[in-house]
């Protein structure tokens, strides 16, 4: 297993649910129009092109990812958009898109380059796919900026040995605050660049929306777990202990959590080939 989240079940229903979950964190700040033609590169089971299809109605959606039972889900998700033709599914890698140059007016990538060494060739390849002036957005993790108040041992030394697996994978789980110098180096002009804090503290009342928040980051970080105990990263226990340590914090109003991750916007520059 080479891949920290695993291609299970769960982790489908998971990316889903994650999706739903984060879109009014992520989605504000994106603008697509009802005539455009997007690209998604990793778009795993569709879960992002649920969201776009709902805000902004556009023309189409090609979605990209490298793993075609990820995509089989993906069609599983979205089986009328696919046949209406509003939907297109492609297995590839993203550094290497079947498509002609100039060919979308926007492209996203959300959650992805955590797992490469160097994102600049995937989004050197979708600005060459991209019309001059497309719009590339894209959010990724920067997982040391987690936050958890009070904190607890396990989830701190479980969360130490998940990026520590995510980096020995040939990942990089700060890749968030990379992405502006990505996408210059790529030849991109960056239009916006922002942190997206997803966090709970006492502003949150409901006690329902406290507990589902930290569930949702509980499964984040626990989607890990099989790769960490093949490898004997973690103690067989550990699990149990993550999830001890978040039932407590459900329980405790004092608790503080944040999850950080950046956005950017960057356009294809007009003499761009
Ligand atoms: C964590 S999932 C995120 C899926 C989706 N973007 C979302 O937010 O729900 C990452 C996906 O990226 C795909 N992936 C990783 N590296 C890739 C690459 N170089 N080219 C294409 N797909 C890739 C994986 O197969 C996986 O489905």
């Amino acid at each position: 297993m080479s891949y920290i989240h695993s291609y299970s079940d769960s982790e489908r229903q998971r990316l889903l649910e994650q999706a739903d979950f984060l879109e009014k964190y992520l989605y504000p700040t994106i603008s697509f129009g009802p005539d455009d033609s997007i690209l998604e590169v990793g778009c795993g089971v569709g879960a992002q092109i649920r969201c776009m299809l709902r805000r902004f109605n556009p023309l189409r959606i090609t979605g990209v990812d490298r793993e075609p039972s990820r995509l089989d889900t993906a069609l599983a998700n979205l089986p009328d958009e696919v046949q209406m033709g509003t939907v297109e599914l492609f297995a590839a890698e993203g550094h290497d898109l079947p498509f002609d140059n100039h060919t979308f007016d926007g492209a996203y990538v959300f959650f992805v380059f955590e797992h490469l060494t160097d994102p600049v060739p995937v989004i050197r390849e979708i600005q060459r796919v991209l019309k001059p002036g497309g719009r590339f957005y894209c959010t990724e993790v920067v997982n040391q900026g987690v936050y958890v108040y009070p904190g607890t041992p396990a989830i701190s030394a479980y969360w130490t040995a998940f990026n520590r697996l995510q980096s020995d994978l040939g990942g990089n789980p700060d890749t968030g605050l990379h992405l502006a110098s990505a996408c210059i180096d790529a030849g991109m002009t960056v239009s916006s660049f922002n942190p997206v804090p997803v966090m709970l503290d006492k502003r949150m009342t409901d006690t329902v929306e406290r507990r589902h928040f930290l569930h949702m980051w509980e499964r984040c970080l626990l989607s890990g777990a099989p790769a960490l105990l093949e490898r004997d990263m973690i103690e067989p226990d550990m699990p149990e202990k993550v999830s001890a340590g978040f039932e407590q914090l459900s329980n405790n109003p004092e608790t503080i959590f944040q999850y950080d991750a950046r956005q950017i916007l960057a356009i294809k520059k007009p003499q761009q080939p």
